[in-house]
């Protein structure tokens, strides 16, 4: 019982241990939907391409994704599963644990449930926020994610930018940097509003990862909805009828 307590506890106090390491860098609003299917179809599509080469989401069915963004079998196999595998076969990446860490220096995590860690705004703003620093390993670095060990996956897309801080003088002399804003230095293939709309589409497909439920219980709960409104007028319709043969 008392674990159970604990444990709740940190489900509640972990997110926000994960956003107050980002003080001082504004998040943008990710505006995700997951009832935007089309939004969703696009994402899965990036994920898969860009993404799963390294991490995977080891919780998530192909199949349940294809019944869930309306894909058949065969559409799921030329769309998302080029790769090969079967329908039934769950997110995991072909990239070994080992190698990863060889690379990286550590193991890039699961994302099935990232959106539930970090939430969708820091993951929107986390994916447009690399930027050029010569002195890392990766050859950039992360505004939201100080020294991240990931490379800049979509910088074909976005193109890329530098990082233009301000330093703040403390009153005892010593100053420390904060972040101002980007600077664009090469063009991407996108325009950045169509990056940003790209990143929008990734961060709702990791977000419906987190929530696969919220995608059919939203759509219950507006036939439910329906129900009670049709019920209704006919409970009343009824009550109207009984009356008038009192009166
Ligand atoms: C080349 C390998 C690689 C690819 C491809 C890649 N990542 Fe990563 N990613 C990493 C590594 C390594 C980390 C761990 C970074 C660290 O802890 O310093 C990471 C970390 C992350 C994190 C932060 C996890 C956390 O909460 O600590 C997110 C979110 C993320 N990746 C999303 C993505 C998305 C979305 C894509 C596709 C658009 C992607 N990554 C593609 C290697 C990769």
């Amino acid at each position: 019982m008392k674990h159970g307590i604990i444990f709740a506890l940190l489900l509640v106090l972990l997110p926000l241990a994960a956003q107050a390491q980002d003080e001082g860098v504004k998040l943008q609003a990710a505006n995700v939907d997951v009832s935007n299917t089309a939004s969703l179809q696009r994402g899965a599509k990036f994920f898969v391409n860009y993404c799963m080469g390294c991490h995977s989401a080891q919780y998530v069915r192909y199949n349940r994704v294809g019944q869930d963004l309306g894909l058949s079998d065969p559409q799921l196999e030329s769309y998302l599963m080029f790769a090969g595998g079967k329908p039934t076969d769950t997110m995991v990446s072909a990239m070994p644990q080992a190698d990863a860490i060889k690379w990286f220096g550590t193991a890039p995590p699961d994302l099935s449930l990232e959106s539930r860690i970090r939430g969708p705004d820091w993951i929107y703003t986390y994916l447009k926020s690399f930027y050029l620093d010569p002195h890392s390993a990766t050859g950039v670095d992360n505004v939201v994610f100080p020294h991240v060990a990931m490379p800049d996956v979509l910088w074909e897309l976005q193109g890329t930018q530098e990082a233009v801080f301000n330093t703040v003088k403390n009153p005892d002399g010593s100053s420390y940097q904060v972040f101002d804003h980007f600077e664009q230095l090469t063009p991407g293939k996108m325009t950045p509003a169509e990056f940003d709309k790209a990143d929008r589409d990734i961060t709702n497909f990791l977000a419906y990862m987190g929530d696969p439920v919220a995608v059919t219980s939203l759509s219950l709960g507006l036939r439910v909805i329906g129900f009670l409104v049709v019920f209704f007028i006919f409970a009343y319709l009824l009550k109207r009828e009984i009356w008038k043969k009192i009166h």
